[in-house]
């Protein structure tokens, strides 16, 4: 019975998709300007079943926000009842980053649902500091300036009060008829998966996806967004402050849930305290009955097991004892990240068929069928722990998803999604393949490899470097989304702001690799762009790069600048794709080709960071699928040859 539970928290349930019911806000938040409402940046669609109804957010204690009354002030709401959901005191003080819960009453206010409170501004504000500085991304820029429609003429000035809309929304029938009582309006912040989130809470992940019009192919979420969560019940206080895995999520060990203890109301410290920490002795109890359950299974002696971080820190171990250390290193695995599973060598030998030459892909990865899906199966020998460390923490559509891990006689095997259509560079040097790239293929795939560099870049904790971007790194899923593999050189960027990590050890792929890198061994996430501006070059030349180098015999810029400045379209003509040539739009792939030149420059301080890249690159292709593109095909038709 323990088993199956164990069981039940590995695997994320896969329900079928119920209709999906607000669509998730994404990284529209900081576009302020943006007027683009497909998302919910103006607010939840008012489509439930009612037009008000009782609703939750969560907030994390901020000074000046720490206590019940500053924030039952800041959201217009009650601070009995948040003093009640929460079981503190009235007059608590709130130690800084706990989460508390706030309930608010929510209701259609035109087409959207939102719950109306007013802030006074403070020097300096602007509308983007006060919804993600000081709301915590619970409200957005865009809502506060189409609410407040007086002050676009005057701007804001400190004293003022202003019309703060709180993003919320009621059950739909169809959540109403699933059991569905309650919308919990979660700040999203730093790693956070919707599945732990969920499990949080306790309901299923399925269902909290849908509820966001996310599904278990469109899974990213982003800090400073909120996440809709559906419950049955009323959120409760030991829910939100059980020990949570502080970031980066390798330090502590997630416990599995458990029955929450009852009681009713508490009145005083003490009792809060007691039942806290009652709550806390009974969930490790718990937690440590089913592991040490789980483990007699597989294993008779019990060692303490490290954690990520000791492993790594292991330089090198005697022959004999690489064994148990990667056998305790595998266990703390399975403790310590949920979504990853642990193959036995067995499992791994018949879903690739004895390691067979036929289901060989490249190197010393294979193709395999684990539970009826196909997946890629890496053998490593060496220390994989920052790769796993790192991917483990991700959890990005463009970034390829490790889901399992083994082990074998000195041996590592990683399990990854597999991306059916193998790797780009496959797709692009191949001539007879290379029909299959029009225009806005190649521009997709570019707008993805961005995607996940900047998620990369910005978005783990610490922030990463991949290191290896090139061609043969890029895998390509069976709609031709780009996927970025191969994270054994990825590294920390951490404390690089303004002064730079430097290293001797020079690594990477040649042709890619930045200036500064090569010459002063200087790592930063420019490195990264740098590489990004070589992939975009070869992907739109159909040129490999040492054939590229070949011709110019410089640094790539020194020759794309003068090209560029004058007769652009015509220059990137004579240097596109040949196979692209009157099916691309001419304007466009000039910008395409300036924004390659300012990724190649020489200085990194004049490249682009990702976030910008990435940026310029959802324009252009925005426009590339509307208007822009048959404006220059036909334009194309009538030029000279
Ligand atoms: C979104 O904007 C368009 C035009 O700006 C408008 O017609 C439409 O009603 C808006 N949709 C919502 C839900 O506000
Ligand atoms: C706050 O909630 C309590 C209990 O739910 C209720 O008795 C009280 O009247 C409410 N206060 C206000 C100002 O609405
Ligand atoms: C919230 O404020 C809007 C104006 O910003 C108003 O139209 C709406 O009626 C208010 N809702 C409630 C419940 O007071
Ligand atoms: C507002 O900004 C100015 C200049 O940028 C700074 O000197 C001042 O301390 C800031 N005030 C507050 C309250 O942050
Ligand atoms: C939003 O706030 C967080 C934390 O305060 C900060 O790290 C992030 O950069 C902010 N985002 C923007 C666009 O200002």
């Amino acid at each position: 019975m323990n088993y199956s539970i164990f069981i039940s928290i590995f695997l994320i349930s896969s329900l079928p998709i119920i209709l999906s019911q607000q669509p998730y806000i994404r990284q529209a938040t900081t576009q302020c300007e943006s007027r683009d409402n497909s998302t919910s940046v103006l607010g939840y669609t008012c489509n439930g079943a009612s037009r008000s109804c009782q609703a939750y957010l969560t907030f994390r204690s901020q000074p000046p926000f720490t206590s019940v009354s500053t924030i039952s002030t800041l959201f217009s709401a009650n601070s009995s009842q948040i003093s009640q959901l929460n079981s503190v005191p009235e007059n608590a003080v709130f130690e800084t980053n706990r989460m508390v819960l706030v309930p608010i009453t929510c209701s259609c206010s035109g087409p959207y649902y939102q719950a109306n409170t007013s802030y006074v501004v403070q020097q300096n504000d602007t509308y983007l500091s006060i919804a993600n500085a000081t709301l915590q991304g619970l409200s957005t820029c865009q809502a506060l300036i189409v609410q407040n429609p007086d002050d676009l003429a005057t701007g804001l000035f400190p004293g003022e009060i202003i019309r703060v809309p709180l993003r919320c929304a009621c059950p739909t029938r169809t959540q109403i008829d699933d059991g569905v009582n309650y919308l919990l309006s979660y700040l999203v912040t730093w790693n956070q998966f919707v599945s732990t989130i969920s499990e949080l809470f306790r309901v299923d992940t399925g269902r909290t996806l849908a509820a966001n019009g996310l599904s278990e192919q469109d899974f990213n979420i982003y800090p400073f967004t909120t996440l809709l969560v559906p419950l049955q019940d009323p959120p409760s206080s030991t829910q939100v402050t059980a020990p949570q895995p502080p970031p980066p999520p390798s330090s502590a060990t997630p416990l599995p849930s458990a029955p929450p203890p009852s009681g009713g109301s508490r009145r005083t410290w003490i009792y809060v305290l007691v039942g806290v920490l009652g709550g806390i002795v009974l969930l490790s109890t718990v937690g440590v009955i089913i592991f040490c359950l789980f483990f007699r299974k597989t294993k008779q002696k019990s060692k303490p097991v490290p954690s990520l971080e000791s492993f790594e820190s292991i330089e090198k171990p005697l022959e004999k004892e690489v064994d148990e250390e990667s056998q305790d290193f595998l266990e703390s695995i399975s403790s310590l990240a949920l979504s990853l599973k642990v193959y036995t060598f067995e499992e791994l030998k018949s879903a690739t068929q004895d390691f067979s030459p036929s289901c060989l892909i490249k190197g010393s990865v294979y193709c395999g069928t684990i539970n009826g899906d196909l997946a890629a199966i890496k053998k490593i020998n060496g220390d994989v722990s920052k790769e796993i460390n790192l991917l483990n923490k991700i959890n990005h559509f463009n970034l390829i998803r490790l889901s399992g891990v083994g082990f074998n006689q000195g041996n590592w095997y990683l399990v990854y999604e597999y991306a059916p259509n193998g790797a780009l560079s496959d797709w692009i040097h191949d001539k007879s393949e290379q029909k299959m790239m029009d225009w806005n293929k190649r521009l997709q795939i570019v707008l993805d490899v961005a995607s996940g560099l900047n998620y990369l870049h910005r978005y783990t904790s610490p922030p990463h470097v991949h290191k290896d971007l090139n061609s043969s790194n890029v895998l390509l899923d069976r709609d031709f989304r780009a996927k970025i593999a191969n994270f054994g050189l990825a590294r920390s960027a951490e404390g690089q702001e303004g002064q730079f990590a430097l290293t001797r050890h020079i690594v990477g792929t040649k042709g890619y690799m930045a200036p500064e890198y090569l010459e002063n061994g200087l790592i930063s996430p420019k490195l990264d762009v740098y590489a990004f501006g070589v992939l975009m070059l070869e992907i739109f030349t159909g040129k490999e790069v040492s054939l590229l180098y070949e011709e110019v015999n410089m640094q790539l810029s020194e020759v794309l600048t003068p090209l560029l400045n004058e007769n652009g379209q015509e220059n990137v003509r004579k240097i596109m794709d040949p196979l692209l040539q009157g099916n691309y739009p001419s304007e466009l792939a000039l910008v395409v080709f300036r924004l390659i030149d300012n990724c190649l420059k020489k200085d990194l301080s004049d490249r682009p960071n990702m976030d910008d890249v990435f940026q310029s690159l959802s324009r252009i292709s925005t426009s590339s699928l509307s208007g822009g593109w048959a404006i220059s095909i036909s334009e194309h038709r009538t030029a000279p040859r």
